[in-house]
């Protein structure tokens, strides 16, 4: 679309502290800032073993701050979940939360603070249906995974376990007012995770590119994405020790969670989501997997954009012509994957797919609201079909025969 008839705004609302060893520098001094003096610290559990939130608790004892400390957010979090977090806040008189891991402990900080400033049950906020219209308490971010960009982004991912579904809580007062992005505490993530949440930033730099509500900003910020994570997630997998590289794929996450927090995500999310709530699968392994194959069926709408990610990845591509370079591409992210370790297919689920799974999958995908419309192809319930066809065992019992 030429630019002399986009009309768009672009707000970003969070503060990003980047560097090595901030938390240590600046979070006790920041929270000082806004005169807070009970913070409750919502940390994935996986941190608590390796002692992050109690480092952080005592550097803020240090400096007279009370907190307390929540740890019991599964992947995925669950309104259930959400609403035992609300009542903790509330029991222990907390004014601010701090939320301290992936994108789980953020998706439910930011609940969290949706039910400590509103009435009812988190599910009533679900999509919009009540809007988050009261100040919400002050929320700082420390991202201690890459991948999700939530610690820039006004959304929330619950998970109604019970339904099998995930439903989004988006509201521009959810954005963290600050962000302490620091490398330091991605030394310790096992190389897988940062190859499948390094993926996933890919993923959002990638389809906020091409999103329908990309402006010249968010290309921008996500072309730079790209960049980075092409030239050091897979050092970064290679060696945890690599502190360039692993600082280089935890700031292009935050920078791709601002491209996609202004543009969205497209089909790949779309696709994804299901397979997480249903299946379990992480989510960022399911964008790694679904990404060439959704890509595959994006290109001829947008032919430019794919050949330009195509030739950032394989500069020799710019002799080609755009569709030929953009076909490359499936290719050149199926052979990054490889790098990565992470499979072609849903294979490892030992599961055999039936119609109407793929039939149940399909209409999820296409009920996600909040991605579908942002696709650079029109995306019809088929066409999700096939695309789940080609990465899902499928049970050919009952099929025809050929
Ligand atoms: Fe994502």
């Amino acid at each position: 679309m030429y630019l002399s008839q986009q009309n768009f705004s672009s707000v970003l609302n969070t503060n990003v502290i980047y560097g090595v060893n901030s938390v240590e520098k600046s979070l006790a001094g920041k929270i000082k800032e806004f005169k807070k003096l009970s913070v409750f610290i919502a940390a994935d559990p996986g941190l608590v073993q390796a002692g992050i939130p109690t480092k952080i608790q005592n550097l803020l004892k240090e400096n007279g701050i009370h907190s307390v400390l929540f740890s019991e957010i599964e992947p995925n979090p669950d309104a259930e979940t959400v609403m035992k977090g609300a009542e903790i806040y509330q029991s222990e008189s907390c004014d601010m939360i701090l939320a301290v891991g992936g994108g789980s402990a953020m998706d439910f900080s930011k609940a969290v603070g949706v039910m400590a400033s509103h009435p009812g049950h988190i599910l009533d906020y679900r999509r919009g249906q009540k809007p988050v219209v009261n100040e919400v308490p002050l929320l700082f971010a420390i991202p201690t995974t890459v991948g999700t960009g939530s610690e820039v982004t006004n959304v929330a991912v619950v998970t109604d376990h019970k339904a099998g579904r995930k439903y989004v809580v988006a509201s521009p007062v959810l954005a963290p007012k600050m962000a302490f992005v620091d490398p330091i505490l991605t030394t310790s993530l096992p190389r897988h995770v940062v190859a499948t949440t390094g993926m996933d930033a890919l993923v959002h730099a990638i389809e906020a590119y091409t999103s329908v509500r990309s402006t010249p900003i968010t290309d921008g910020l996500a072309l730079q994405v790209i960049k980075m994570i092409k030239d050091y997630l897979p050092a970064s997998y290679a060696h945890s020790d690599q502190l360039e590289a692993r600082s280089q794929v935890h700031l292009a996450s935050t920078i791709a969670g601002m491209a996609f927090g202004l543009a969205g995500v497209g089909l790949v999310h779309s696709c994804s989501h299901p397979m997480s709530a249903i299946y379990h699968v992480p989510h960022g392994l399911a964008n790694a997997i679904l990404l060439p194959y959704v890509m595959q069926y994006n290109l001829i709408a947008n032919e430019r954009k794919y050949a330009e990610i195509a030739r950032i990845f394989d500069p020799s591509l710019t002799f080609e012509t755009d569709r030929a370079a953009a076909e490359q591409l499936i290719n050149v992210l199926k052979d990054f994957n490889q790098v990565l370790n992470i499979p072609n297919d849903f294979g490892f689920l030992n599961k055999q797919f039936t119609e109407e799974m793929v039939d149940r999958l399909a209409d999820d995908a296409m009920d996600d609201r909040g991605t579908i419309p942002n696709n650079p192809r029109k995306v019809f319930k088929e066409d999700v079909v096939q695309i789940f066809n080609q990465v899902l065992p499928i049970n050919q019992q009952g099929g025809s025969a050929e």
